[in-house]
């Protein structure tokens, strides 16, 4: 069969990674083994397994590169920072995701790395910080402050500098943003976000490019997640390519009513200022009353669940500053929507009420 090159995200989504060959399954088997009969091109599933090729083949279809799939985000966070040597320098976003700020700032503190923490939207200050660095992180739009770099400007500086530059795109999917495109080394996500989209697993994958930089760093990863054993369960993996076939439409359902929604929050008066970057799923809000205005419409939503985390189906609420080791220039009252695919209205009438209900109590 040829197919028509090179296809679009929505139909890599759908087909990549998908048995096509006659007689086989149209979706790839859970292969639930930890050994191999010796003889054959798998020995071992620490070491690699055919559990992970679909849901590899798929993402790295998406984002354009050869991908890796880990443990968890926070996995493959682990394997990126194992690749600067001892004493290497780490240029970071001073917002980025709290737990990789905490790996970082961890290891800054054992005396393994030097890190440097930006603000990624000033461009002259993150390039005077490349100076002499060994990687620069990179998340945009930044979790939870919603900042937006200037990515392939911070990406040809990065390269000029000689720093390899890792983007996390848990945030913009594959669907708005291909950062290997744009020039970086390494693309991370938490696939428990977005790629898996139900809120069902915990998963990581790193994909890289083709270039002799991207497959050094791949062989790199795969020994770290070989030796440090941080692989998946193949169950996991299974789930994230089903929830993966559906991505695009997901994403674009979830940006047009997030749009909806960060308009109308806009205009309420509970609300002091919308962080919302004009695309994607994710926005935030500070809330005019602070902390405990900003707790008390978590708890008074009914569709809105609750929680930590983002990207699945169900639209998710959650006042950031609620985890001490959230950096403080988050606000207090700062509250972090993941919106999911119901229907806008439904979302709007529940959250408005929220809102209405804590100011007048
Ligand atoms: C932007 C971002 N990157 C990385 C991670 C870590 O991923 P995981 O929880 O799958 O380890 C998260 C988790 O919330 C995240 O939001």
């Amino acid at each position: 069969m040829t197919t028509p090159d090179p296809l679009a995200p929505a139909t890599h989504c759908v087909h990549a990674g998908r048995p096509h060959a006659p007689g086989e399954p149209v979706n790839p088997p859970v292969v639930l083994t930890s050994t191999f009969a010796h003889g054959g091109e798998h020995t071992y599933a620490r070491e690699s397994s055919p559990a992970f090729a679909p849901f590899e083949e798929a993402v790295g279809a998406l984002e354009e590169g050869r991908a890796l799939v880990l443990s968890s985000g926070m996995a493959a966070a682990s394997a990126v920072l194992a690749t600067v040597p001892a004493g290497g320098v780490v240029v970071a976003p001073r917002s980025a995701y709290m737990g990789v700020l905490g790996l970082l700032r961890e290891a800054s503190a054992d005396g393994r790395i030097a890190l440097r923490e930006v603000d990624l939207t000033d461009v002259a200050a993150v390039e005077e910080a490349l100076v002499g660095a060994d990687l620069v992180w990179l998340e945009s739009p930044g979790n939870p402050l919603m900042e937006v770099a200037d990515l392939p400007r911070l990406l040809a500086a990065a390269r000029a500098a000689g720093a390899t530059s890792v983007v996390d795109n848990t945030f913009p999917t594959p669907i708005l943003a291909r950062p290997l495109t744009m020039g970086a080394d390494v693309v991370l996500h938490s696939a428990t976000k977005y790629l898996a989209g139900h809120s069902d697993v915990v998963l990581g994958i790193l994909v890289t490019g083709d270039d002799e930089r991207g497959r050094g760093l791949y062989d790199a990863f795969h020994h770290h997640r070989h030796l440090h054993g941080a692989v998946p369960g193949p169950m996991e993996v299974w789930l994230a390519l089903r929830g993966l076939r559906t991505l695009a439409l997901r994403v674009e359902r979830a940006s047009t009513t997030a749009a909806v929604l960060a308009s109308r929050l806009g205009e309420h008066p509970a609300i002091e200022r919308v962080r919302y970057p004009g695309s994607g799923a994710m926005l935030a809000v500070d809330v005019r009353g602070g902390a405990e205005f900003a707790e008390r419409v978590c708890t008074a939503t009914r569709l809105w669940v609750h929680s930590t985390s983002l990207g699945g189906v169900e639209s998710q609420i959650e006042r950031r500053r609620r985890y001490p080791s959230e950096p403080d220039i988050v606000p207090e009252g700062l509250l972090r929507l993941s919106v999911g695919i119901e229907d806008v209205e439904d979302l709007w009438r529940d959250l408005s009420a929220a809102l209405d209900g804590v100011a007048t109590a």
